[in-house]
C-alpha cells in the first residue's frame, strides 16, 4: 500500500483556476465562478475484472509473496476527484485497470491467459483522501491489438452512478487512430482524459508520474 501525501499542496500548483478559488474562496462565492467540465464518461470495456484479485490494493506493480515487481516502466498515478465546482469528493472509491507489459488483461475472456505477467496485479482500487486525492503504483500502459495505450478508470460516490473512463497518454501517436479516444469529439473532452507522462526519477529511479483529475458531474 502506498500513501496519499502531499496532494493536497501539489493540487494548488497543478489544478485549474476554478478549482483554486474553490479551494480559497467561501462557498457562496465559488457558485458565482464558472463551473468545470466534466471528465466524459467512457464505455468499461470487456475486461472489467469478473472478481477482484484477491490483492486489490493501489500498488500493482507488486503482488505479495512475489519476489519479482511487474515487468513494464512504474508509472506513479495520482489525481483528484472533485465536483464541478472543484470540491472533494471524499468518499469516492477511485478503481484502475489494465493489461499487462505485454498487452495481456487479467480476465477470464482475454486472450494469451498463459502468458500473463504473474508480477502485475492488473486491478487497483483506493479511497481518496479528504482532498479527494487518489494514487496508483502501477506501469506505463501499453498498446495492444485495436487499442492506443490506456488506463481503465471506474469511480463509485455512495448513492451515485458510477463513473466509468479511460486515461490516455499525450504524445501516443496511436491516439487518433483508436475508435474510442476518436470517438471523443470535442477537443476538450479528449484534453480531460489525455495526460503526459513525466520523469519521476525523484520519486522512483527510471519511473514515470501523470496526474490525471476526475470532475464528477453529480
Ligand atoms: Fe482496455
Amino acid at each position: 500500500m502506498i500513501r496519499t501525501t502531499d496532494v493536497a499542496r501539489r493540487d494548488l500548483l497543478g489544478f485549474g483556476a476554478a478549482t483554486m478559488l474553490s479551494t480559497l474562496l467561501p462557498s457562496a462565492w465559488v457558485s458565482a465562478a464558472a463551473p468545470l467540465r466534466p471528465t466524459p464518461a467512457q464505455t468499461e470495456g470487456p475486461f472489467y475484472p469478473v472478481v477482484p484479485p484477491a490483492e486489490h490494493d493501489n500498488d500493482l506493480v507488486r503482488v505479495s509473496g512475489r519476489a519479482v515487481e511487474a515487468v513494464g516502466t512504474i508509472l506513479h498515478l495520482e489525481g483528484r476527484v472533485v465536483d464541478r465546482w472543484g470540491r472533494p469528493i471524499p468518499e469516492a472509491l477511485v478503481e484502475i485497470w489494465q493489461c499487462d507489459a505485454h498487452g495481456i488483461y487479467r480476465h477470464p475472456r482475454a486472450p494469451l491467459q498463459e502468458m500473463a505477467d504473474p508480477g502485475f496485479q492488473g486491478y487497483g482500487r483506493t479511497l481518496v483522501d479528504r482532498q479527494g486525492g487518489y494514487r496508483f503504483r502501477t506501469i506505463r500502459p501499453v498498446p495492444y491489438p485495436g487499442r492506443t495505450p490506456h488506463i481503465h478508470v471506474a469511480v463509485l460516490v455512495p448513492r451515485r452512478m458510477r463513473f466509468v473512463t479511460q486515461m490516455y497518454v499525450a504524445g501516443e501517436p496511436l491516439n487518433e487512430r483508436d475508435f474510442l479516444y476518436r470517438a471523443l469529439r470535442d477537443p476538450a473532452d479528449r484534453a480531460a482524459v489525455t495526460v503526459p507522462l513525466l520523469p519521476a526519477d525523484a520519486i522512483e529511479p527510471g519511473a514515470l508520474r501523470a496526474r490525471f483529475d476526475l470532475v464528477l458531474d453529480l
